[in-house]
């Protein structure tokens, strides 16, 4: 194992030693290639350059206990990947060699899988590039999957310590009818600067609302959101919101536990009525919400009185990080033991 101080790793790039790389030329992928480059070498017109042709994945890989490596829903995210593909006309890349790639991915660079105390996990990160050259807006007849691993600690600083969030009215991260529902990286550089001035003003994060009437809860940056009343879990339904594995991992949880669930429209002022509030996601895994400020009517939403996640979000993180460690029987299915 790497000498590193897995304990207090953000959540941001380190070098390991390999990625894979997979090339798609006269219309069909080509085997998978192992390079220890960390540049890739791409035309001036590429698609990807001018016209943003590009798709991601994240997902996580974990250390155990019993001295293996488990891999939490890589096939959610393999098919969501394709979703992707259809929304910007890349080429799909297939479910099964998504999952060769990633597998080998991690164990090419097993000694970065950070140490099962550490509360750190391998984060995997899949792209999809438009590499053709194109200079009329089209889409590219050639493409780049590439996977990139990096051992991180938590999205937000806090940890599982609540943040502060700020509802955003002057910025969408995506259009009703447009992208938001899949993870293109044009999402992620329309969000840049609502979060840039989230930060300036001293919050974690944006929560957007939804783009078409901006009534109604949206996505909680690069996070779905939920809350939680009268023991159900709501988490808001629009075009816009990226289905979360996290989140829907979350509902099946929440369902176990005998909990509601609810997944619908969830207008603002619901916020007042919930009891604790939350953003899920791969990175973020469960991030506790302690306020959310409302920049243009100077209303504060306050949760978690005594400084503490609440009880409901603590039983769901716990439950969901005891199965991703491999500590609970995994009775959903939802991990991959890596044979080493
Ligand atoms: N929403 C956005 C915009 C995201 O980027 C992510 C991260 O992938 C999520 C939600 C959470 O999705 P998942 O739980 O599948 O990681
Ligand atoms: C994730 O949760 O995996 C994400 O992709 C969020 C962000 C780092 C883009």
């Amino acid at each position: 194992m790497k000498n590193i101080d897995w304990k207090n790793l953000p959540f941001g790039y380190l070098d390991t030693d390999y990625n894979i790389r997979c090339y798609y030329k006269n219309g069909k992928w080509g085997e998978l290639e192992i390079s220890s480059a960390k540049h890739v070498d791409i035309h001036i017109a590429a698609t990807c350059l001018h016209y943003g042709q590009e798709c991601f994945e994240g997902l996580k890989a974990f250390n155990c206990k019993d001295g293996k490596i488990r891999i939490f829903r890589w096939e959610d995210n393999a098919r969501r990947m394709q979703t992707s593909s259809q929304g910007i006309l890349l080429a799909e890349m297939p479910v099964e060699l998504f999952g060769e790639a990633i597998k080998k991915a991690v164990l090419l660079n097993k000694e970065y899988v950070p140490p099962y105390d550490s509360g750190a996990a391998l984060y995997i990160r899949p792209i999809i590039i438009g590499t053709g050259p194109e200079i009329g807006v089209k889409p590219a007849i050639e493409y780049l999957f590439l996977v990139l691993v990096t051992p991180v600690g938590p999205y937000f600083k806090e940890g599982f310590n609540p943040v502060n969030i700020m509802i955003s009215r002057k910025y969408d991260r995506a259009a009703p009818e447009g992208t938001g529902h899949i993870k293109v990286g044009g999402n992620y550089a329309g969000s840049l600067l609502s979060m840039h001035e989230a930060h300036k003003k001293g919050f974690a994060n944006v929560l957007f609302l939804d783009p078409r009437a901006k009534k109604y809860l949206d996505e909680c940056g690069p996070a779905n959101f939920f809350g939680i009343k009268d023991n159900t879990y709501i988490t808001p339904y629009s075009k816009s919101i990226l289905p979360s594995i996290t989140n829907k991992s979350l509902m099946t949880l929440a369902e176990g536990m005998g909990m509601k669930v609810e997944r619908r429209v969830v207008p603002i002022d619901e916020l007042e009525t919930f009891e604790e509030v939350g953003a899920c996601g791969t990175a973020a895994i469960i991030s506790p919400i302690k306020l959310i400020f409302d920049d243009d009517t100077g209303k504060a939403y306050e949760y978690c009185k005594d400084g503490k996640a609440g009880p409901i979000s603590s039983k769901l993180y716990n439950k969901l990080r005891a199965i991703q460690y491999g500590d609970e029987p995994d009775v959903h299915k939802w991990v991959t033991v890596l044979e080493m």
